[in-house]
């Protein structure tokens, strides 16, 4: 398989902003890695670039579920991600199983996809080992997010590094795609995030916080939590038995430095003027505190206009339509694109227009 980074991307459709496209799972709780991760980020950008947002219910499914609990997760994550700041106006927010065209995409991509590629995915790998039976999403859940990326003619795609593996799926997908029917798919790259790209747990400062791990007891701060849970996880999380407050790369130092970049990544401030912040801080009692006050202050007002969205639900499905209807009109003619290419015979649009 391929997975060099080169950029012959100027291939395909013309499309005049540089497209973004993001995907989020509705699992678990929305955390502070989350947000300063991806979510900030995203906010953002938002006036440089074109942006999609989908909250990918459909990949939701491919392991064990409650649906009440998809139902429910799927629009507290819409949600909060409206009151981090997605403004529907600059960018297209939506849920992956309002736009058919994402399954059907996905099953055309499917059978130019070689098996041998989804059984090496490492992800696989990982959430199938061990289990007696798994299904057969799970295997095709790469060639579904290949779909979600290339309907949209996304030229960036922002992930974790655990997902830079599909997104390299996704181009060797595109560029195989494209070479036996032709310049239809612009080939994605991934951008991996730098800014706060890891956010560590709080009881295990060597585990990037994680929405699966949301919870245990003490490993994350959650977007939504109140003032006061935000401050017992931060007074409660874990520093080494020195008193240095400074950032640095000795595991031994993992609880203050992750704590100091929660800090910065707020702030927006470099790290020398963090670690000046601090200089007349009385121990990490004092270092907690501090940056406790700095995740309240930040995570307040999202927390705010959060429930006056979710206590409102008919007009947070409404914005969703909108954003589904906006996904669909960019969609659709890609994926007709697509069953043209293979051969599939849809009504002749020429033929009719001209009698
Ligand atoms: N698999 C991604 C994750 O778990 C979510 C995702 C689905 C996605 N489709 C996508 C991310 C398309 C980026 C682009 O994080």
């Amino acid at each position: 398989m391929q997975t060099t980074t080169t950029t012959e991307q100027t291939s395909g459709p013309n499309v005049a902003q540089r497209r973004v496209f993001s995907g989020v799972q509705p699992t678990g709780d929305p955390q502070l890695g989350n947000y300063l991760g991806a979510f900030k980020g995203w906010v953002d950008r938002q006036d440089e670039k074109e942006n999609f947002f989908c909250v990918v219910d459909m990949h939701a499914i491919t392991v064990d579920h409650d649906p009440a609990e998809l139902v429910r997760q799927t629009r507290e994550l819409a949600a909060v991600l409206f009151a981090c700041g997605i403004n529907p106006e600059k960018s297209t927010l939506f849920v992956q199983s309002q736009v058919s065209a994402h399954a059907e995409a996905c099953w055309i991509l499917n059978c130019f996809t070689p098996l041998g590629w989804l059984e090496r995915m490492t992800q696989f790998k990982d959430k199938s080992a061990g289990r007696g039976s798994v299904s057969t999403g799970l295997l095709d859940y790469p060639v579904l997010m290949a779909g979600d990326i290339l309907l949209y003619s996304a030229h960036e795609v922002p992930v974790g590094d655990d997902q830079k593996q599909h997104v390299e799926l996704a181009r060797d997908i595109a560029q195989r795609f494209n070479n036996i029917f032709g310049d239809i798919f612009v080939v994605p790259e991934p951008v991996i995030q730098e800014v706060g790209a890891r956010v560590m747990g709080l009881n295990d400062p060597v585990a990037k916080m994680s929405k699966s791990y949301s919870h245990i007891r003490g490993h994350a701060v959650r977007i939504l939590d109140d003032p006061k849970e935000i401050q017992r996880s931060i007074m409660r999380a874990v520093t080494d038995s020195g008193n240095e407050i400074r950032f640095s790369n000795d595991p031994e130092k993992a609880g203050v430095n992750n704590l100091l970049e929660i800090y910065r990544v707020i702030t927006g401030k470099s790290e020398g003027d963090v670690e000046t912040d601090f200089t007349d801080a009385r121990g990490y009692g004092d270092l907690k505190k501090r940056v406790a006050e700095a995740v309240i202050e930040e995570l307040a007002p999202i927390r705010n206009r959060y429930n006056e969205l979710i206590d409102d639900i008919t007009e947070l499905d409404r914005l969703l339509a909108v954003g589904a209807d906006h996904a669909r009109s960019i969609s659709e003619p890609k994926l007709e694109e697509m069953k043209r290419a293979v051969g599939f015979a849809l009504p002749d649009r020429t033929r009719s227009s001209t009698r």
